[in-house]
C-alpha cells in the first residue's frame, strides 16, 4: 500500500522551498522504490483569501487521512491586521491540535563549513549539537480565556497558560527517550521561581527522572538558559520545554546553526496510524519571509531537511533519511550557498531552485 504523504505549500516562500523538498523526496522514492501517494491541499493566508478560512475543512480532512505532512510556512503582511479574527497561524495551531501532535523536535546542529554564517565565535558553536523538544499542543497558546476585551476602565488582555500533569508527562518521557538513544543528558526549562504551571512541570519532570536513571536530568529556568545557549551551547544534548519557551528558545537556537534557513522540524503524535505510521508534520523552523517570496532566493534546506525528518519519523526509514542529510551537507561542502549564509571565501551563491537541484544530483551521484 501507498504511504499517503499531505504537502501543504502556504504562503510566502512556502511553495518555492517545499516545490524542492517535494521533488528531493520524489528523487529518493524512485531510488528505493517507496510507494508514495502526495496530495495537496490549501492552508494560510492564501486559503483564507479562497474560502475564507486558513484551514478548509477538506484539508482537515486530508490531513486526519495521511501518514504524514509536508509544510511550508503560513502567514505575511496582507492578513496581519491585529484585529482580524481570521488568521493564517490557527490553521496552524488547529491543524497540531487536531492532530494531536504534541512533541516538536527542533534538532540544532552546527555545520563545519557554516561556522562563520553565525554572528557567534565559531569556538563556541563549532560541534554543538543539540535537539529542543517543545510541547505544542497546551500551555499559553491554547489556553482559555484568551481574548482582548474592552471594559468601562479601559482595554484589557488575557492569556492563560494551562497544562494538565497528562500533557506534561507525555513530552517528558519523550524527550528522556530521545536523551536516552544521545548523549543521554536531559535539560528540563521552566520558570518555576514564578509559574504555577513551571511548578507543575518541574515536579514532573523530577518524578520522571528517576524512571530514566541512566539520563542525566538537570532543570534550568528560561531566562539563563537563554543565556548558557549562546554561553555554553555544546553542553546541551536535549532540551524539554513548554511550549512558548520553546517558541522563542528555537528562534535563538538557530543563530547557532548559522540561519533559519537550515533548521528542520517534526512535530509527532503518540501513536502509530493503521498503516504503522507515526504521524506527523513537517515543517522547516522558518516564517513565510515575505519580503524575499517569489524572488527564487529562499534557502531550501530546511525544507529538504523536514522531508529527511519525515522519512526517519513517520516512514521509519533511516538511512533514507541519511541519505539526504549526506547530500545537504555535501552540497555545502562543495561551497554552495543560499543567500542568508552567502559570503564566504570560496563559496557560490546560488537560488532556490539550483540549490534543490544540487541536493537532487547529489543523491543521484551516490549511486553513480
Ligand atoms: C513556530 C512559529 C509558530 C508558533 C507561529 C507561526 C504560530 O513561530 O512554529 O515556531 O509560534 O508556533
Ligand atoms: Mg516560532
Amino acid at each position: 500500500m501507498a504511504y499517503k504523504i499531505l504537502v501543504l505549500k502556504g504562503d510566502g516562500i512556502g511553495p518555492e522551498v517545499v516545490g524542492e523538498a517535494l521533488q528531493v523526496l520524489k528523487v529518493i522514492a524512485r531510488r528505493s522504490a517507496i510507494d508514495i501517494e502526495f496530495k495537496e491541499a490549501h492552508i494560510g493566508g492564501h486559503a483564507i483569501d479562497h474560502f475564507g478560512t486558513p484551514m478548509p475543512e477538506e484539508t482537515l480532512k486530508h490531513a486526519q487521512d495521511s501518514d504524514a505532512i509536508l509544510l511550508g510556512a503560513v502567514g505575511g503582511p496582507k492578513w496581519d491586521n491585529p484585529n482580524a479574527t481570521v488568521r493564517p497561524e490557527q490553521a496552524l495551531l488547529g491543524l497540531r491540535k487536531a492532530l494531536g501532535l504534541f512533541a516538536n523536535v527542533r534538532p540544532v546542529r552546527a555545520v563545519k563549513e557554516l561556522l562563520g554564517a553565525s554572528p557567534l565565535k565559531p569556538e563556541i558553536i563549532s560541534a554543538v549539537d543539540l535537539v529542543v523538544v517543545r510541547e505544542l499542543t497546551g500551555g499559553i497558546y491554547y489556553g482559555q480565556p484568551s481574548e482582548k476585551r474592552n471594559t468601562a476602565g479601559g482595554r484589557e488582555g488575557v492569556d492563560t497558560c494551562f497544562y494538565t500533569e497528562a500533557e506534561i508527562a507525555r513530552v517528558l518521557r519523550f524527550a528522556f527517550e530521545l536523551a536516552r538513544n544521545r548523549r543521554r543528558k536531559l535539560t528540563s526549562v521552566d520558570k518555576a521561581n514564578v509559574l504555577s504551571t513551571s511548578r507543575l512541570w518541574r515536579e514532573i519532570a523530577t518524578e520522571i527522572a528517576r524512571e530514566f536513571k541512566d539520563v542525566a536530568c538537570e532543570h534550568q529556568l528560561v531566562d539563563s538558559m537563554a543565556m548558557h545557549l549562546l554561553r555554553r551551547p555544546k553542553d546541551f544534548d536535549v532540551i524539554v520545554t513548554e511550549n512558548m519557551f520553546g517558541d522563542i528558545l528555537t528562534d535563538e537556537a538557530s543563530v547557532l546553526a548559522g540561519s533559519m534557513g537550515l533548521l528542520p522540524s517534526a512535530s509527532l503524535g503518540e501513536e502509530l496510524n493503521s498503516a504503522g505510521c507515526r504521524v506527523g508534520l513537517y515543517e522547516p523552523i522558518h516564517g513565510s519571509a515575505p519580503d524575499i517570496a517569489g524572488r527564487d532566493e529562499a534557502n531550501p534546506l530546511a525544507a529538504i531537511l523536514s522531508a529527511a525528518m519525515l522519512l526517519e519519523h513517520s516512514l521509519g526509514m533511516r538511512p533514507e533519511a541519511e541519505v539526504i542529510e549526506q547530500a545537504v551537507d555535501a552540497v555545502v561542502k562543495d561551497g554552495h550557498r543560499t543567500r542568508d549564509l552567502a559570503g564566504g571565501s570560496g563559496t557560490k551563491t546560488v537560488g532556490c531552485k539550483a540549490m534543490g537541484r544540487l541536493v537532487r544530483e547529489k543523491i543521484e551521484s551516490f549511486d553513480a
